[in-house]
Formats: structure tokens, sequence, C-alpha cells
């Protein structure tokens, strides 16, 4: 009965949503964790604080409740959502076990010329260079590098991301399920590693351990002069240059906060042995990361599709905070009153003054005297 009753006050496209009958649908945990399966097939969401009858608003004050504040001093809202992954770990708060079948028709791949550009920096010819892909996804970047080097290999974290990779891909590329935490790869073993929007996904406590044990991990993979290119986006990019988040106050936050600074980046690569210097940053101002047909193709109605939503995880995060509905509901209104042109205008000059995307290159150096890279 309070089940039908939390249902009636849906629109019907979330009903249909099949995240949305996991989290409000599926039974209560009477406060107890979901045991950690060593294979999840379907990840599901952590419903420690999430009953079958909560609604938005609950959700929403849910994430009130408790604060934590940031290594870098940002206060946040304690994220509440999260999904086990396939070795029963509970750190992901993006549900890509369903938005990876969509997340192609608004994704392409983006800064190939700056991940080139690094990786011929290399003392050894590209087509001789084996690469990995940390994070790869569905497998897009992969398709596009593959036959410009040697080999390719995938690392994948999610079962529906690697079921689209392998789709995509067929068997002609090595990919591996794992985690970033601990690379199943011997020492020395690539000549270039590459991590595109992936890091905001890593836990951030005890001062970004997860990231730092990951730069630990790339480097010890890594050949001497190899390089590791990591596509991420700096904390003030993400609240600025994505035109939805202002509609989002507390998802925007939050997923600030899951975006390392960018001194953060450099430092901490420092601090496992990586050098870093002032060619490391190149900042595309113009590319999005959806593809650029996609990103204003129906301008700010876009955010009506679930399909639209599924190309950025930020999307996620704003129906994690409660705060979905009611920022539609604003933007309904802008286009109401005829003032979402103008607020589009804004959101997308601050765009490009920021850009979406900064790439942090770093290098192994090459102590033994041999060719080295540029850096
Ligand atoms: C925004 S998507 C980016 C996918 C792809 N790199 C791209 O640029 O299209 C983030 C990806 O990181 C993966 N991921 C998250 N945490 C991970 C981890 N600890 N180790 C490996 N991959 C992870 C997710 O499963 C997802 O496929």
């Amino acid at each position: 009965m309070m089940l039908a009753r939390s249902l009636i006050r849906f629109p019907k496209h979330t009903i249909d949503n099949p995240r949305f009958i996991s989290r409000f649908i599926m039974p209560a945990t009477n406060g107890t964790a979901p045991p950690a399966s060593k294979k999840a097939k379907v990840c599901q969401p952590d419903l420690r604080s999430v009953t079958s009858a909560a609604s938005p608003d609950a959700m929403a004050n849910m994430w009130e409740d408790n604060t934590t504040t940031t290594a870098t001093g940002l206060k946040v809202a304690d994220e509440k959502v999260l999904y086990s992954g396939f070795d029963g770990v509970q750190t992901e708060f993006c549900p890509y076990d369903v938005t990876s079948k969509t997340y192609d028709n608004t994704r392409s791949p983006l800064g190939l010329n700056i991940v080139f550009g690094s990786l011929a920096l290399n003392g050894k010819p590209l087509p001789s260079q084996k690469v990995l892909d940390v994070g790869c996804g569905t497998g897009t970047f992969i398709a596009k590098i593959q036959h410009k080097v040697q080999e390719v290999v995938g690392l994948e974290y999610n079962d529906g991301m690697l079921a689209q990779a392998r789709e995509l891909l067929g068997e002609t590329v090595k990919l591996v399920q794992g985690s970033a935490a601990s690379l199943p790869f011997e020492d020395q073993s690539f000549d270039g590693v590459v991590i595109n929007q992936v890091v905001h996904h890593f836990p951030q406590d005890n001062d970004y351990a997860f990231l730092k044990g990951f730069l630990a991990e790339a480097f010890r993979v890594l050949r001497p002069g190899g390089h590791l290119i990591i596509s991420t986006s700096a904390p003030e990019q993400q609240r600025d240059s994505f035109w939805w988040l202002s509609l989002f106050p507390k998802a925007s936050e939050a997923i600030c906060s899951r975006f390392p600074p960018i001194a953060v980046m450099t430092d901490s690569m420092r601090s496992v042995g990586f050098q870093v210097d002032a060619d490391s940053i190149a900042v595309p101002l113009h590319r999005t990361l959806m593809s650029e047909e996609k990103y204003l193709a129906q301008g700010v109605e876009s955010a009506f599709s679930a399909e639209y939503r599924a190309g950025d995880s930020s999307w996620s995060m704003a129906e994690n905070s409660g705060e979905l509905q009611e920022g539609l509901s604003s933007l309904k209104e802008k286009l109401n009153a005829g003032t979402a042109d103008v607020f589009l205008q804004e959101r997308e000059a601050l765009r490009l003054s920021k850009g979406q995307a900064t790439f942090v290159t770093a290098t192994k150096k090459n102590l033994g005297g041999g060719s080295v890279s540029g850096c």
C-alpha cells in the first residue's frame, strides 16, 4: 500500500526506468548492507539508507543529514546511493549496467591528438608500442587507436561496459575485468597507459589513497620512458562547463568533489615517481565530452531524454541526490518563460572559457640513458 502510494507520485518515464525500479521497488535491507558477492551479474545499489517507500524528498533529506569536508576543504553532502562492482566493493555512483547500453549514443572519444602526441614522445615508434586503456568503458577509444599501435589492452570494472566493449571489439582485443586499484599486468609491460574520464569514480578518502594506489600501479606497469595520460576534469570545469549542473546544486558539489584538483593530480604523480612539467597539462577548450553533434542538438530539451542523461555521470548524481525532478521542473519553467535560451548561452559562454576536460600527462623517466621522452 505504501509502495503503491509512492509510485503514484512519479512520472511514467521514471517508473519505467530500471534504475528507479531497483532503487524504489526492491525490498528494504533493514539497515544492513547487501552481502558482497564475488561476481555480481547486475550491479545492485547499496540500499542501506534507501527503503522501498523512499521518495525523492526523503532522499534529498538524507543527503543533507551528513556532510563531509574533503581533503581540499570542500564541504559536500555524503552520497547515499552506491552500486556493487563485480568484486563486491560499493563505491560506484553510476548505474553503468544500465547506461552502458546507450552510452555511445551520445559520447565519442576525445583528445586522440593529445594522446598520440604524448605517445609519440616515447623513444619507441608508435606502431611498436603496447598501450593499456584503464576503465575502457564501451571500447570506443580502443577502436580508434588499435590500428595505430602494436597492441592495446582494455581493463574495465563494470560488467555492462565490458559487454559493450566485447561486442564492439570482438575477440581481436584483449579485455580484462579488473580495477585500477590493482592492475593485473607484469611490471614494465606497457609503453603507454591511458585513463579517460575514470578517476572521478575512485573513492576520495584517506587523501586520495585510491588515486595514489592507481598511479603507483601505472608507474609499475610502464616501461621506462613510457607515458601515463589521464583525461579528467578540474572540479571547476565540472561545476561551470556542463550546462545542466547549475540546476542541481547538491549534485554539482558532490560531483565536483569527486574530481581531484589538478594540483592534487600532479603532486600525486610526482609522489610515486612520475615526471611532470608545464607541457604535461592540456585543456581542449572547444571539445565536449559528449559528441559535438549530440551535446547541443536539442538545446536544453535534451535534459528530458533519459538517453541524453545516460551520456554523463553527473546526471546520475542529480538523480542520487533527489534533485533531478526539481531541476527539470525549473528548466521547464525557464522554457515556459522564454528564458531557457539565455540560460544556455550563459552556461555555454562559461564552458568555452574553461573547457570540459583536462589532460595530464606524466612520464616514467628513463634512468638508463636510453631514448627518453620530451618531458
Ligand atoms: C565515464 S566512463 C569512461 C569510459 C571510457 N574511458 C570513455 O572515455 O568513454 C567511466 C568508466 O570507468 C570505469 N571504472 C570506474 N571505476 C573503475 C575502476 N576502479 N577501475 C577500472 N575502471 C573503472 C567505469 O566502469 C566506466 O566504464
